[in-house]
């Protein structure tokens, strides 16, 4: 009998042989094709490995059992109005994720903290500045927003390095160390305390243009912003104001509205503001296919799957 098939969309066509070597050794009883391979009989397709498919290419294949998301944030595929929304949607949660995220967001509070952009800014004008910053870490209280699998990883790794942590969820959450605020009348209070605000919210119609002035308004004067959500969650605009009038001493921004940005953009020129190209978090393609596998493994055993897409949350 043939193998049932899985088509991957991530990497392009070139990354197919990589994922069929991890597949093989993973999941042995899977076919791995490329997304556009015409030989496929779209009959044979039980699983999909997509970031942004096509919208409709879905919901034209008859025998599809489960979609997983090559990122944890699955905005891309939902997006498509023809999705299958009845089928298992899973998200990319593995430890591996947390931990890059987790460093990531590290190297970016301590970039802001040290002033890593007008260091890189004077060097390139072989300018000796010496200056020294504001403060250190136990005197800088991180706000993270969303403490799901990237911000409870990034909660602890940063109180790893002394900066005492708050936290803003929907509902509310036990973590070591981390003071949580919980829901729309937690917010204020958490801004009130968050000298950087580290976004990790998901994309959803709660959280779109959630980083603008109003909410910048209320941190602290001179507080840093770090957005590794998604590029929906902000007012670039508001952000360049803010650094501008000096309400933010510094941002960073790992993820935009129109990925790539766009070369004119003001954004990549603002000596506040730290450009980063949506890399914040990404598993290798050994991890994903293992994770996938091991899902893939757990629902042929009609186990049910963990970190599945939730239509009424949006997340
Ligand atoms: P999770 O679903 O595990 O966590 C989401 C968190 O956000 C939860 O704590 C949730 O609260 C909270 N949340 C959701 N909606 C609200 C709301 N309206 N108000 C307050 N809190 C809210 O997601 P992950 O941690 O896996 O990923 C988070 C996001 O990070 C992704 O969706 C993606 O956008 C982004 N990301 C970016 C990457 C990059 O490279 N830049 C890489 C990976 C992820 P509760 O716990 O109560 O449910
Ligand atoms: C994301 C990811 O969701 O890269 O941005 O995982």
């Amino acid at each position: 009998m043939a193998k049932p098939i899985l088509l991957v969309k991530s990497g392009g066509e070139a990354a197919i042989p990589e994922w069929q070597a991890h597949f093989s050794e993973f999941a042995p009883q899977v076919a791995v094709r490329w997304w556009d391979d015409q030989t496929v009989d779209p009959a044979d397709v039980r699983y999909v490995l997509v970031w942004d498919p096509e919208h409709g290419r879905l919901r034209k294949l008859p025998n599809l059992q489960v979609i997983f998301g090559t990122g944890a944030g699955v905005d891309f595929i939902t997006a498509d109005p023809e999705l299958p929304r009845h089928l298992p949607l899973m998200r990319m949660a593995t430890p591996g994720a947390a931990q890059r995220m987790g460093e990531f967001v590290c190297w970016a509070v301590l970039s802001l903290l040290k002033g890593a952009r007008r260091i890189a800014t004077n060097q390139a004008a072989a300018k000796w500045e010496y200056f020294e910053p504001d403060f250190a870490a136990p005197e800088t209280p991180i706000g993270i927003m969303g403490l799901g699998n990237m911000g409870s990883r990034a909660a602890a790794m940063l109180q790893g390095l002394g900066f005492p942590v708050h936290g803003w969820s929907r509902t509310p959450k036990a973590l070591p160390g981390v003071q949580n605020h919980v829901g729309p009348e937690g917010l204020d209070g958490f801004l009130a305390a968050s000298r950087m605000l580290v976004c990790l919210l998901p994309a959803t119609a709660e959280t779109r243009g959630i980083l603008a002035a109003p909410l910048l308004a209320k941190l602290p004067d001179g507080a840093g912003l770090v957005n590794v959500g998604r590029g929906s969650h902000q007012k670039i605009e508001d952000i360049l104001a803010a650094l501008d009038s000096g309400k933010l001493a510094g941002a960073l921004l790992d993820v935009f509205e129109r990925e790539p940005l766009p070369a004119d953009h003001p954004a990549w020129a603002h000596p506040k503001l730290m450009v980063t190209p949506h890399l914040a978090s990404l598993p290798s393609r050994r991890e994903r296919a293992q994770y996938v596998a091991k899902a893939i493994a757990t629902f042929e055993r009609g186990e049910p799957l963990q970190h599945l897409y939730d239509h009424a949350r949006g997340y």
